[in-house]
C-alpha cells in the first residue's frame, strides 16, 4: 500500500517536533510505501511578504515558497534515517527512482514544484500519479471547514465530503503566493479527477498519523463522487 502525506510547514519550526514525526513516518514506512512532501509555513509566508513588498510577481513569490518548502523538505530528510539523501523536485523522479519500497523502508521526501500552487497540489499529483491508496493531508486544522476556524469560530466542520463538494468550497479561495487554506483548489481538482482516496487531518498530535493510515482519525475524509 502506498501512501501520500502532506505535511503542512508548522511542524517544521522546532527539531523536537521534527523528531516526533521523524519517528513516526519510520514506522509507517516499515508497513506503507512512503511518499512525504512537505510545505513551507510560517517563514514562506513571511518571506513571500518581503517579495511582495518588493515589488515582485506572484510567480517570483511563489519560487521563494517554493525554496522554503525545500529547505523544509531537507530538515526532514536530517532526522530521517532512511530517506534519500535529496528532497526530490520533479515527480518523474519520484516515481523512477522506486521510491517508497517498503522493503528497503525507504521514505521519499519533496517540496514544492511549479508556481500556481501549494504543496496540498504536489502532494495530490504526486498520489495519482503513483496510484497511492491513500493521501493524507496534515494540517493545522482538524478538518476541512465551510470558513477557516481560524479566523471564524462559528465556523462548521466537515466529517466528510464528496470530491465534488471540496472542489466548491476551494473554488472561491484566492491562489496568491502564501495564502492560508485548508487544501488549495487544484489539489481539490486533482483529488476530484484522481479519485483517491483523502483524509484531512490534524497533526499537533504526530501518533494521529499513524492512526490516520491505519484508518482511525477525526479529520474530514473525502470520498470520490458516487
Ligand atoms: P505551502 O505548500 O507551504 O503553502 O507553500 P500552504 O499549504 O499554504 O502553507 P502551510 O505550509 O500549510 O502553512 C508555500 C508557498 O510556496 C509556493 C506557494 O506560493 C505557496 O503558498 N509554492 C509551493 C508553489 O508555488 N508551488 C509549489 O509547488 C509549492
Amino acid at each position: 500500500m502506498k501512501v501520500v502525506i502532506s505535511l503542512s510547514g508548522i511542524f517544521f519550526e522546532d527539531a523536537t517536533r521534527i523528531k516526533q514525526i521523524a519517528e513516526v513516518l519510520e514506522e509507517i514506512a516499515k508497513s506503507y510505501g512512503l511518499y512525504i512532501v512537505t510545505g513551507g509555513g510560517k517563514i514562506a509566508r513571511d518571506r513571500i511578504k518581503i517579495a511582495r513588498e518588493l515589488g515582485a510577481n506572484e510567480t517570483i513569490c511563489d519560487y521563494i515558497g517554493i525554496a522554503l518548502t525545500r529547505v523544509n523538505a531537507k530538515l526532514l530528510i536530517s532526522a530521517l534515517r532512511n530517506a534519500h539523501p535529496e528532497p526530490f523536485s520533479d515527480y518523474n523522479e519520484v516515481a523512477g527512482a522506486g521510491a517508497g519500497l517498503v522493503e528497503e523502508a525507504r521514505i521519499s521526501v519533496m517540496g514544492g514544484v511549479s508556481p500556481g500552487y501549494t504543496t496540498d497540489a504536489v502532494a495530490a499529483i504526486l498520489a495519482e500519479y503513483i496510484n497511492a491508496d491513500l493521501f493524507i493531508d496534515v494540517t493545522s486544522v482538524d478538518g476541512v471547514y465551510d470558513a477557516d476556524p481560524r479566523r471564524y469560530p462559528e465556523a462548521k466542520k466537515y466529517d466528510k465530503l464528496t470530491a465534488k463538494e471540496l472542489v466548491a468550497l476551494t473554488a472561491k479561495e484566492e491562489l496568491k503566493a502564501g495564502s492560508r487554506i485548508v487544501i488549495d483548489p487544484v489539489a481539490a481538482k486533482i483529488i476530484e479527477r484522481s479519485r483517491v482516496k483523502t483524509i484531512v487531518i490534524d497533526g499537533s498530535n504526530p501518533r494521529d498519523i499513524l492512526n490516520a493510515v491505519q484508518g482511525k482519525h477525526h479529520g474530514t475524509a473525502i470520498n470520490p463522487d458516487e
